[in-house]
């Protein structure tokens, strides 16, 4: 039950403006892909400086698609962080190849650099890091190791594989739009970039991804976002909208396509959003910084929100307590969810989970990802959260911990 006293952790930040953006797209008779997804796509590609971009239904079809399109399927390798959501593994499964987990960096919740080009192999299509809670993983560093590796790379025949020649860097950038590294936003380092707009993100759609397009000559980024709208709505040649308005109803279906548009409806949301992400960032920043201030002393490890290369998109307050173990961990999410708080655990490295258990996985491979899951918790981070939520969530965290020891 929820009530004035009740902290949520991640509410959307809804209200009048984004229900008349939503409604006057209902009233408009036009409620899939159309007008509303078009200027939020261009919102997004302006946000990023120029870099060309297409909405999608989801992070996970998003970046989904860029496999496919890549040509990753049985026998390749896609080299992920075993500290992530399932879906960055889960998308190498569903297309037919092996995500090799690669452990964190020690103390951090970040794929290792130095481990992840020791897991490349003359099957590595992919190398995706993630900006786990917002914060932007060292760029730089990945490329260059990839780059590095440009000669253990075999193309696939009649993939783009032949054009790029070099594994492809893709950014699980899911928590991470509105953040920088070296004073561009993130978008601008990866070759391919993808963003999740799910519920709980910093910028909700509902549900929703796009893809940021950064590849080098001799791609077309532009015709890029073009081709992955057409393979969004079954390799079609046309779309809804334009088979409506132009002067012939007649289309031609150019490939076996998927269905992963992004409605009117969810850009509308988007688009009231995006207006207003400055304000947004801000805030969040701001609690990001009170959570930092309170918990500065011996106990507590607080997250990197800036740095001179990179600044967080404060997605996540990812606090560590340092004497505490799992357990311990569990008992105090349990006792803060009594002082009607809530909080959540970013993330169980996936082997833990049966599915990639069952595959072989093992935790005992992963100790950095397994030493930062055993004591992590992730406290409440959103718009409309006063600064005396904040320092009722600090208070309370601090009390409990106090009681137990
Ligand atoms: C790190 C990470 N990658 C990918 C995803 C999937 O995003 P979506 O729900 O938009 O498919 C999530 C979702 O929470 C995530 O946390």
């Amino acid at each position: 039950m929820s009530n004035d006293r009740t902290i949520p952790f991640s509410p959307p930040r809804v209200d009048e403006f984004t229900i008349e953006a939503v409604t006057s797209v209902l009233r408009s008779g036009w409620i899939t892909t159309g007008p509303q997804t078009m200027q939020f796509e261009q919102g997004l590609s302006d946000y990023l400086g120029g870099i060309p971009v297409v909405a999608l239904n989801s992070w996970t079809n998003a970046c989904e698609l860029v496999l496919r399109w890549f040509g990753v399927g049985e026998g390749d390798e896609v080299i992920i962080p075993s500290y992530t959501y399932a879906a960055t593994a889960n998308i190498v499964v569903h297309c037919g190849a092996t995500p090799v987990m690669v452990d964190c960096a020690p103390g951090t919740c970040h794929m290792d650099v130095d481990a992840m080009a020791s897991a490349i192999t003359e099957r590595t299509k992919v190398v995706m890091p993630v900006d786990v809670g917002g914060w932007p993983v060292d760029y730089d560093l990945f490329r260059e190791r990839v780059t590095d590796a440009s000669g253990l790379f075999r193309p696939k025949k009649g993939t783009p594989q032949e054009q790029l020649k070099r594994i492809l860097f893709l950014s699980d950038a899911a928590h991470s739009f509105g953040a920088s590294y070296k004073g561009q936003p993130v978008g601008a380092q990866a070759d391919v970039t993808g963003y999740s707009f799910h519920a709980v993100k910093n910028l909700t759609t509902a549900e929703g991804g796009a893809l940021a397009f950064n590849l080098p000559d001799p791609f077309d980024n532009a015709a890029l976002t073009k081709y992955f709208k057409m393979l969004s709505l079954h390799g079609q040649s046309k779309d809804a909208l334009s088979k409506i308005q132009g002067a012939s109803w007649r289309y031609d279906v150019v490939e076996a396509g998927y269905k992963c548009n992004m409605t009117d409806l969810q850009a509308a949301i988007g688009n009231v959003e995006l207006a207003r992400y400055g304000e947004t960032l801000e805030r969040r920043k701001a609690i990001c910084e009170q959570y930092a201030a309170g918990f500065n002393e011996e106990g507590f490890s607080i997250p990197p929100l800036r740095s001179e290369l990179r600044e967080s998109s404060y997605h996540l307050f990812q606090l560590r307590l340092e004497a505490l173990n799992e357990r311990q961990r569990d008992e105090v999410i349990a006792k803060m969810r009594e002082e009607e708080i809530a909080t959540n655990v970013h993330f169980q490295p996936l082997p833990m989970l049966t599915f990639y258990k069952n595959r072989g996985y093992r935790l005992e491979d992963h100790p950095n990802a397994a030493a930062f899951y055993a004591n992590e918790i992730s406290l409440p981070v959103w718009y409309g959260m006063t600064d005396e939520q904040v320092r009722r969530v600090i208070d309370t965290l601090k009390r409990i911990i106090a009681g137990m020891s």
